[in-house]
């Protein structure tokens, strides 16, 4: 509550004051009261509130057994936790949300929420929109620094990933109303550079004229280069003259340099163009002229120590250090890093740091934020705030169990892959007939979606930690836990309140949404967990949470439409359930959003 308020300024579509918060933190709110009251002497008890998973109700509530073992000992009246779960339970303020409580086991208080209650809210989202749901995390300034890949390097499956899970974070904090600063740190400033710019030298005197097409395909020209690095040492010497001259400032070096990178982000922006991603480059040179100034102020913390002639930090259970300058006086990835962390702490006042790359880099990252907390710029509690967080995945793998590649060339190009997937969705659409019936604009926007969207949802919906399998036909599979089954389930829903004939708008202000159905409560219920959902996801940084809550939304919905008795169209409750089937159809596209994945809405 606290938290709420210091965040109050952002202004968006609902204000904070708007949005209610989960059903979870309305409950939380409610028992909260009730402890005040029932444990007068323990102040700040947190309450513990969780969806059930029994029969006995839909939430409950599980202080009792932790308040039982902090005041036994200081002479309560209680004879135990289940008298405790039914002091909590008495001493409930009234509330329309709840209908019943009981209390069971070891004084768990489980809670029946009032259909009326629940069918209310629903349509007053209904009416005020989905941003009344949006979940309240306790921070204004964010940094979701993803894709990141390197200039003149492959951009590999690894980026995509990064790209897509920063980007549905990065979604989900904006919803949150969180402003949220898209960092692509880009590999702009290695060593790597010496060695291009003289090679580009070499090829093109007149380089300036040497545009893309004249280098043509930059991750050739980084091979060619690399290999007279390696073959010439004359061609080394000068390179690595270069990269001097490059960070001494040289005007032509400075150009050159420019060049290349230009190449470079012409293609990295295509990739972006396709998935509807939008991040803003601040790369690794970007932090460059900040770097001494940071070692500096570490160096004077009397962090910094001489190692084997690098300068280095200890980190407390790590035995390696961090090198923060190199034996030669130069500046690494980790001083890059750990400026880039002061940087968006101080300069930007982000209050919390998330960084999407693969495991690979954690322990890379483990020692940029402990050698951040010694300095005093990060509190010393994981649960605190400014936080920096490292958002780690796994592999992309191929049919062979091994490293994702395509058959002819080692690496697999991206816009080649996502080519495919609009090729192969566009090819199913004509297979099914939509040649004749929709018009080329239609197939094409309706093959990117499809396409795009599986390729998204395919990553997604695993735990990112996991190594996931890349597979077309099971990504494009119609059936399942794909993108494409999810979207044809919202198309048809659409459909449904299309045929009706009604208008939708008219019946949310006149009609009134009732659950009276096992099926149509069930569904009501998922619905109004969606806030807490996305709180979940954001929280602990997991998006297969939302895909496993848009997948469950979409077989309960099933369920309710299959079920004769929650007849829709013609049935003396159409209104009301015209009403539910807008509430998931809207709730599906909000999770669509988030995912980064664009509705379609026939099919
Ligand atoms: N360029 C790096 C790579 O391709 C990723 C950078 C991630 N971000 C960072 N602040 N280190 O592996």
């Amino acid at each position: 509550l606290v938290l709420a308020t210091k965040t109050q300024s952002i202004t968006t579509m609902a204000t904070r004051e708007e949005c209610m918060g989960s059903v979870k933190a309305q409950l939380a709110k409610i028992f909260e009261a009730s402890l005040k009251v029932t444990v007068p002497n323990e102040p700040d008890v947190e309450p513990l509130i969780a969806a059930c998973t029994g029969k006995f109700g839909d939430y409950q509530c599980n202080n009792a057994m932790g308040l039982w073992s902090k005041i036994k000992g200081k002479g309560t009246q209680f004879r135990g936790p289940p008298a405790v779960g039914e002091a909590i339970k008495n001493n409930l303020p009234t509330s329309e949300m709840i209908e019943s409580c009981s209390v069971a086991g070891p004084g768990f208080v489980n809670v029946v929420l009032s259909k009326n209650w629940m069918a209310k809210s629903i349509q007053k989202m209904l009416i005020e929109g989905i941003d009344t749901w949006a979940p309240m995390p306790p921070v204004k300034t964010a940094v979701v620094d993803f894709s990141s890949p390197n200039i003149a390097k492959e951009m590999h499956v690894g980026h995509l990933r990064s790209t897509i899970i920063g980007d549905t974070l990065a979604r989900m904090l904006e919803f949150s109303k969180v402003k949220v600063l898209r960092r692509n740190h880009v590999g702009d400033w290695g060593t790597q550079f010496g060695m291009l710019i003289e090679f580009l030298f070499e090829k093109f005197p007149n380089f300036e004229d040497a545009t893309e097409t004249a280098i043509g395909d930059l991750q050739a020209f980084y091979k060619a280069s690399k290999l007279r690095f390696d073959s010439d040492p004359a061609f080394k010497e000068r390179a690595q003259q270069a990269v001097v001259r490059l960070q001494g400032g040289e005007e032509k070096y400075r150009r050159a340099w420019a060049q290349i990178c230009e190449i470079s982000r012409t293609e990295f922006h295509k990739v972006y163009q396709r998935l509807g991603v939008h991040l803003e480059e601040k790369g690794e040179s970007f932090y460059n002229p900040y770097i001494p100034g940071v070692i500096e102020g570490l160096t004077k913390q009397g962090l910094v120590e001489e190692s084997q002639g690098a300068r280095v930090i200890f980190i407390e259970g790590v035995n390696i250090p961090l090198i923060v300058v190199k034996s030669d006086g130069g500046f690494n990835y980790a001083s890059t890093d750990l400026t880039a962390l002061w940087y968006r702490l101080n300069e930007e006042k982000a209050e919390w740091i998330i960084y999407v790359t693969d495991v690979g880099q954690q322990q890379h990252f483990d020692m940029v934020f402990k050698a951040a907390k010694r300095a005093g710029w990060l509190p010393q509690g994981d649960n605190s705030y400014p936080r920096a967080s490292h958002v780690g995945f796994g592999l992309v793998l191929g049919e062979d169990g091994k490293r994702f590649r395509t058959r002819n060339t080692e690496v697999v190009r991206l816009v080649d892959l996502l080519d495919e997937a609009k090729s192969r969705s566009k090819a199913a659409l004509i297979e099914r007939g939509k040649g004749e019936q929709w018009t080329e604009e239609e197939i094409e926007s309706t093959a990117d979606a499809v396409g795009y969207g599986a390729v998204k949802y395919a990553d997604l919906k695993n735990n990112r930690l996991t190594n996931y399998t890349f597979n077309f036909d099971q990504m494009l599979n119609d059936k399942g836990n794909t993108a494409v089954y999810l979207l044809y389930a919202h198309a048809r829903i659409c459909s449904i309140i299309r045929r009706s004939g009604k208008d939708i708008e008219q019946l949310m202000n006149k009609g009134t949404l009732v659950l009276e159905h096992k099926d149509e409560r069930d569904l009501g219920l998922h619905l109004l967990q969606f806030a807490e959902v996305v709180e979940e996801a954001c929280t602990n940084l997991l998006p297969n949470v939302l895909c496993d809550y848009l997948y469950n939304l979409s077989e309960i919905f099933s369920k309710f439409y299959s079920n004769p008795e929650c007849k829709v169209i013609g049935s003396d409750k159409e209104t009301s359930r015209l009403l539910l089937c807008e509430a998931t159809a809207v709730v599906m596209r909000k999770c669509f959003n988030l995912l980064g994945i664009t509705p379609i809405y026939k099919i």
